[in-house]
């Protein structure tokens, strides 16, 4: 079977499903191939934290209404360390902006609805997909639905596979310039069917190693803790979890960690990579397929987001004025964003988590950049402005 398209879009993960609505809102058609099923996209439970530009353009989208009514706004975090926590006042210290917490998959779930309901294309339990002829005017790509195989026509081809997905490696390795730090460390992330025990994030340094409280819902709470990358999940008994979950962020005046049923629990592997270029002639990546970061900062899914914003600028400019300049410069103006988000989470990441070989002189390292970062205004500022999100033009 032949299909043909203006923009293929590989992946419906956030990238690739904004890019998708953000095209059709300039006339541009496009086509979402996606390996896994709507509901396993639906319901993988990923990122929490948006920022604010991300929650702009969600609503500037007509993508916002469920996000406004379920979302939680937050004017702030808090640092916790020596049983002592310090909030940074996002709100005050940006001039007025602050983050929501609203889970990706609900983002996923609005996205894959406003498409359908534009009558737009994204085809689900795709198999096999391969790119071919990304220098050329004509890219394609081939891949099998059902028991048939599709050969998609384009005129560019997007990225948006995650990591593990199959379009970075159209880019030839001599081509590929790969940057990339792993960390000795893995998160073990969990859902607790409970009450929230704080109203605000709560990220802790703590010698037993870091963790994080974050939330979902009233009913539902998403936490965090420090493990061995390569532990096997299975041997982290709830009950182990929980008193790690209660010693971590403890305080001097006994903060409580309110506790109910574990629902689900995983570990996650953290690694910082980038790859330069994010083009190879109509092929553009954007979001993981092109740079991941540890998700201390909670920057991944916002990264993915400000790629494709780019991206459909670009590719407008291309369609309606006949100009490349915006898709030349793709690769340059979005790694401008990523290196800055790749820093501010490897720093977040390197000041609160305890390294296996960690000396006391690391710990007094670690120590001053929080204490200082409590104390002064001019690098709470620092975090609070780049937690919320820089300009969508920096
Ligand atoms: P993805 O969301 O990975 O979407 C890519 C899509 O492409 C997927 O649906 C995938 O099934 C599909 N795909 C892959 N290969 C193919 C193929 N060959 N053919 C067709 N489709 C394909 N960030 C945070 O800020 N906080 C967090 O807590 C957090 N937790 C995370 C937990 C996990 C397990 C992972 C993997 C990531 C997490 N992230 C987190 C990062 C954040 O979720 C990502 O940065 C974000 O999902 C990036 O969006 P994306 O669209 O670029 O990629
Ligand atoms: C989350 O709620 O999943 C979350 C929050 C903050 C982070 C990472 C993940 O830094």
């Amino acid at each position: 079977m032949n299909m043909r398209t203006r923009v293929g879009i590989i992946g419906a993960g956030p990238a690739g499903l904004m890019l998708s609505l953000l095209l059709s809102m300039e006339g541009i058609d496009s086509i979402v191939l996606e390996n896994r099923s709507r509901e396993e996209v639906e319901s993988t439970i990923r990122a929490g934290v948006l920022e604010q530009g991300t929650v702009d353009l969600m609503m500037e989208m007509g993508l916002g209404e469920r996000m406004k009514r379920e979302g939680a706004v937050h004017h702030g975090i808090e640092l916790r360390f020596d049983g002592e926590g310090h909030r940074i006042h996002l709100y005050e210290l940006t001039n007025g902006l602050a983050i929501t917490i609203y889970p990706q998959h609900e983002v996923l779930k609005d996205c894959i609805a406003a498409r359908l309901a534009q009558g737009g294309q994204i085809l689900f339990n795709v198999k096999d997909v391969q790119l071919y002829d990304v220098t050329s005017s004509q890219p394609h790509i081939h891949f099998v639905k059902g028991n048939e195989r599709v050969e998609l026509k384009c005129e560019f081809i997007a990225g948006c596979d995650g990591f593990h997905g199959v379009a970075r490696s159209s880019i030839p390795t001599a081509m590929q310039h790969v940057f990339t730090r792993s960390y000795p460390f893995g998160w073990l992330g969990i859902l607790m069917q409970a009450p929230p025990s704080t109203n605000e994030l709560i990220y802790a340094y703590h010698e037993r190693g870091f963790a994080l409280v974050s939330t979902r819902s009233p009913e539902l709470q998403r936490m965090y803790i420090q493990c061995d990358p390569n532990d096997d999940i299975a041997e982290w008994s709830d009950a182990m979890i929980l008193e790690e979950l209660q010693a971590r962020p403890t305080t001097k005046d006994n903060w409580t960690l309110l506790v109910g049923p574990i629902i689900q629990k995983s570990i996650l592997v953290m690694r910082s990579f980038v790859i330069e270029p994010m083009q190879y002639g109509r092929l553009f990546l954007a979001g993981d397929a092109a740079h991941i970061v540890p998700p201390t900062g909670a920057k991944g899914l916002n990264l993915a987001v400000a790629d494709v914003r780019h991206l459909a600028r670009a590719l407008t400019q291309f369609y309606k004025e006949n100009q490349t300049d915006l898709l030349e410069a793709y690769s340059t103006t979005c790694l401008r964003r990523v290196w800055r988000a790749e820093h501010f989470s490897w720093w977040m990441t390197s000041m609160l988590h305890r390294f296996p070989e960690d000396d006391s002189f690391q710990q007094h390292m670690q120590r001053a950049q929080l204490d200082y970062t409590v104390s002064s205004h001019a690098a709470a500022t620092s975090l609070a402005e780049n937690y919320v999100g820089l300009p969508f033009n920096w």
